[in-house]
């Protein structure tokens, strides 16, 4: 495996998916992790990530500077070039010229990190601190106009350092690069793979379940699915997966799972009926944020008294993935950073004593896709759009009852029926239309109307944080908004939202 020590830099998860895509494993871990922690996971490599900080700043993140000792080889990149040369007895100043975007990079010579790398490339850089003296050992090995040390190498040592980014696809050979430290100079081998990543978690999830029961609260997205997939593979009807039927789902929702996760995959589901406790808390509540807070207690409620009655269950298992994981594993580490639990569930293990497990917490959403694949998984359930936890109730704006929930489940099948059969489902990030609460004028087979209105909202994004709305066809569009006046009764006006987050964000409320 790979190590990357994360000195905060916006690109770290960049870094861990350039290592990944060559089916090598990598971990990235805080400055503080000690050397005793870095020896007992046996890197092949260490890689240190950039940073926002100046590495000549009083609280400047820094890691155990021993590390270079251990004879592993290591990549710095950025500030992490800075953190070496600083730490190996070189020094580093702010430069007079703020370097940002693209810059041509002039290798020297084409071995190591820059083997079979050409002379002149484009590489990518931003950067305000650059390197004034070289420690001692160290070779300058590529330069751009602005930077005279783009990249410097102590080749006994197996030490490399650059300052522009070869994470980003804009550095023309940073792929190549990355390639040459994780296979030619620390020898990584291809193994990581979905097939063995799935039959090696299996068995963990065995060993350390032991005979014990598990509880999985299953949403029915992506990754309650794999998680449960996965469990019940290792440990078959040991596992329990709770279904809550919060009266805010999609139409035909549960009773699809119910085919294919029950009935086909014989995974052991309970499925509750909450609709009456989540509705009657609802009814008349219009605050966006209070509806989350009534449907994350009502939840934890249900759940837990569900939870209980499945006697002697020690383990509660959680789809959290490895961005959240990242996302909490701060720059300055220490006992301050914590790990996020799923919104949905998170407490319960606390209140309850169960313990946790989080089989897909290494992983990324498209790796838990193919995991999916592998293990059998349809399609159609690999490749769902998110579905937020609070479902429908924050796309009713305004109040929620069971006759607007009704024309907003038949808007939104028909919505979703048409972008699967367009093609265009899989390309979205998420697709979804809004009930409004406002009323329109119309006019049908002479006759004045006075309806809802619905806004669509479908959106292109790679991790929820930034999205843009999609461009879809005019065609489509129309024949969208002409299917849902005429079939869905109660609506009779049909707009497209055409905002980007941000400034504004993806589900309405
Ligand atoms: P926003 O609207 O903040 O949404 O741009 C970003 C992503 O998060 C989802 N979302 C939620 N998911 N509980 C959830 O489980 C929530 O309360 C919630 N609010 C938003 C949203 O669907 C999008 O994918």
């Amino acid at each position: 495996m790979i190590l990357i020590i994360d000195f905060g830099s916006q690109y770290n998860q960049l870094i861990a998916r350039r290592v990944r895509e060559h089916h090598v494993f990598c971990q990235i871990e805080a400055p503080n992790i000690s050397l005793d922690a870095i020896r007992a996971l046996h890197p092949k490599g260490i890689i240190l990530s950039g940073g926002p900080a100046s590495i000549y700043e009083k609280n400047s993140p820094k890691a155990d500077s021993t590390l270079f000792k251990l004879g592993i080889p290591v990549l710095g990149i950025c500030y992490g070039m800075h953190f070496m040369m600083s730490a190996l007895g070189g020094s580093v100043r702010g430069a007079d010229k703020r370097e940002y975007g693209f810059a041509e990079l002039l290798v020297r010579k084409q071995e190591g990190l820059f083997k079979g790398v050409e002379k002149k490339s484009t590489c990518w850089m931003s950067h305000g601190d650059s390197i004034e003296r070289l420690p001692a050992g160290f070779k300058i090995a590529a330069s751009t106009a602005n930077t005279k040390v783009a990249a410097a190498v102590h080749a006994g040592k197996q030490l490399f350092a650059v300052q522009y980014h070869p994470e980003v696809v804009h550095t023309q050979m940073g792929k190549k690069m990355i390639r040459n430290f994780i296979f030619d100079v620390c020898g990584c081998k291809r193994s990581w793979t979905m097939k063995s990543f799935a039959r090696q978690s299996i068995e963990e999830v065995r060993q350390t379940v032991g005979g014990q029961k598990v509880i999985l609260g299953l949403s029915g997205g992506v990754d309650s699915s794999v998680t449960a997939m996965l469990i019940h593979n290792s440990i078959g009807r040991k596992l329990t997966c709770i279904f809550v039927d919060n009266g805010l789902l999609r139409k035909n929702e549960a009773q699809k799972l119910k085919v294919t996760l029950k009935k086909h995959l014989n995974i052991n589901i309970r499925f509750v009926n909450a609709r009456k406790p989540f509705l009657g808390a609802l009814a008349g509540v219009t605050d966006p944020e209070k509806k989350r807070k009534i449907i994350g207690r009502i939840f934890m409620q249900v759940f837990e008294s569900e939870a209980r009655k499945i006697k002697g269950a020690e383990f509660l298992a959680q789809g959290t993935l490895y961005p959240d994981v990242i996302e909490s594993v701060s720059a300055f580490g220490g006992p301050t950073s914590v790990i996020k639990s799923h919104h949905n569930v998170g407490g319960l293990p606390k209140k309850m004593k169960l313990k946790l497990i989080e089989p897909l917490k290494f992983l990324f959403k498209d790796e838990v896709r193919v995991l999916g694949k592998e293990l059998g998984l349809p399609q159609d359930l690999i490749w769902r759009q998110p579905f937020p936890g609070p479902g429908l109730a924050i796309r009713i704006i305004g109040e929620i009852t069971s006759r607007r929930l009704t024309v907003l489940r038949n808007v939104d099948d028909l919505l979703l029926e048409e972008i699967k059969n367009a093609g265009y489902y899989k390309r979205l990030w998420q697709s979804f239309a809004v009930l409004l609460p406002i009323k329109s004028v119309g006019v049908m087979g002479d006759q004045r109307t006075y309806e809802n209105i619905v806004a669509l909202r479908a959106v292109t994004s790679k991790d929820a944080m930034t999205a843009d709305w999609a461009k879809l066809p005019h065609k489509l569009l129309g024949r969208i908004s002409n299917r849902i006046i005429n079939e869905v009764k109660g609506v009779n006006r049909v707009v497209y939202d055409i905002s980007s987050k941000p400034p504004s964000t993806i589900e309405w409320e």
